[in-house]
């Protein structure tokens, strides 16, 4: 059973990617590539080196995984030499993942990661971890979404862009079609769910270092499936879908949704690394007991009956 699939002119060994900031080092993303991942996408990078957000800045519950990591990355210069090493190594296609606060950083952080001819650039339109220094996330607005995929268009040249999205807005597929008029070439949905907060009740506080954080894992599967589902029928370009898919069964219900790739991470995270192998067999059978030939047919089919 052939469970390769196309995007972007280019054909994937499978539909499963590791999606942003489960992996912080450059060079430990070849654990997803060695795992047989289609592709990978880096940790969101910024222009300055980030430290991040006081620790502990990752929490478990049992539906799932709490962070507030605040885009822990080694900036711009350091993380450039460190990302052109791994492409050196790396067959699997690698995505770049950038976020900036305003318009003139994302063209900086395109046009630099740009010149390293990475598959695709992911531009991060939703960091939940960051609003209480920088401010309402640009994704919270269709318009400012816009501007920005607009403005990173020409730096990016040839490159691929993919505009990551947040759920946590009224209209997510009146920010996706803002992002693919303005020339986005696919949309990745969903970043974390936020804010969430867990009180440890014998210190009395919040567990984590910044109260709040964004949710990932099992229990925000559902809400992925609706937001995949909302953006499938608002615009053309495909769908890098994510949010607590654990089994093979719920990257088909993201497929089914409308997502053309299927990111596991909070996954690998909790269960490791061989999970991409677990889902890959639960997928083949599933595909070859339901009588369909190619995993592309998967992808929205869950419209078809209206
Ligand atoms: C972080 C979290 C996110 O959900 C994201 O999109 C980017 C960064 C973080 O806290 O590092």
């Amino acid at each position: 059973m052939n469970t390769q699939i196309k995007l972007f002119r280019k054909k994937l060994k499978n539909p499963l990617f590791l999606p942003s900031g489960i992996i912080n080092e450059v060079a430990d993303h070849k654990l997803a590539v060695d795992a047989g991942a289609g592709c990978v996408i880096l940790k969101s990078m910024t222009v300055e080196p980030r430290e991040g957000n006081p620790i502990p800045r990752v929490v478990k519950y049992e539906y799932g995984i709490l962070n507030s990591v605040g885009l822990r990355n080694p900036g711009l210069e350091a993380g450039k030499k460190q990302i052109k090493e791994f492409l050196k190594k790396t067959k699997t296609p690698v995505i770049i993942s950038v976020f900036a606060t305003n318009l003139k950083d994302f063209k900086k952080m395109v046009s630099a990661m740009s010149a390293l001819k990475p598959f695709a650039i992911e531009i991060n339109l939703s960091c939940p971890n960051v609003e209480s220094e920088f401010g309402e996330m640009i994704g919270n607005k269709a318009k400012q979404s816009y501007e920005v995929i607009k403005g990173v268009k020409k730096p990016a040249g040839k490159i691929p862009l993919i505009a990551k999205l947040t759920p946590n807005v009224d209209s997510i597929s009146d920010i996706a079609k803002a992002c693919e008029q303005a020339g986005a070439d696919a949309i990745s949905a969903i970043n974390t769910v936020a804010p969430s907060m867990i009180i440890d009740i014998y210190k009395r506080r919040p567990i984590l270092g910044m109260k709040k954080g964004g949710l990932s894992g099992p229990g925000i599967r559902p809400v992925a499936v609706a937001k995949i589902y909302e953006i499938y029928e608002a615009v053309k370009i495909p769908i890098l879908g994510m949010g607590g898919v654990e089994k093979w069964q719920d990257a088909v219900e993201l497929m089914m949704a409308g997502a053309t790739l299927v990111g596991v991470g909070s996954a690998v995270y909790l269960r490791g690394y061989k999970i991409y192998q677990e889902i890959l067999s639960g997928l083949k059978i599933f595909l070859k007991e339901q009588k369909i030939t190619n995993i592309r047919k998967l992808i929205g089919l869950a419209h078809n009956g209206k």
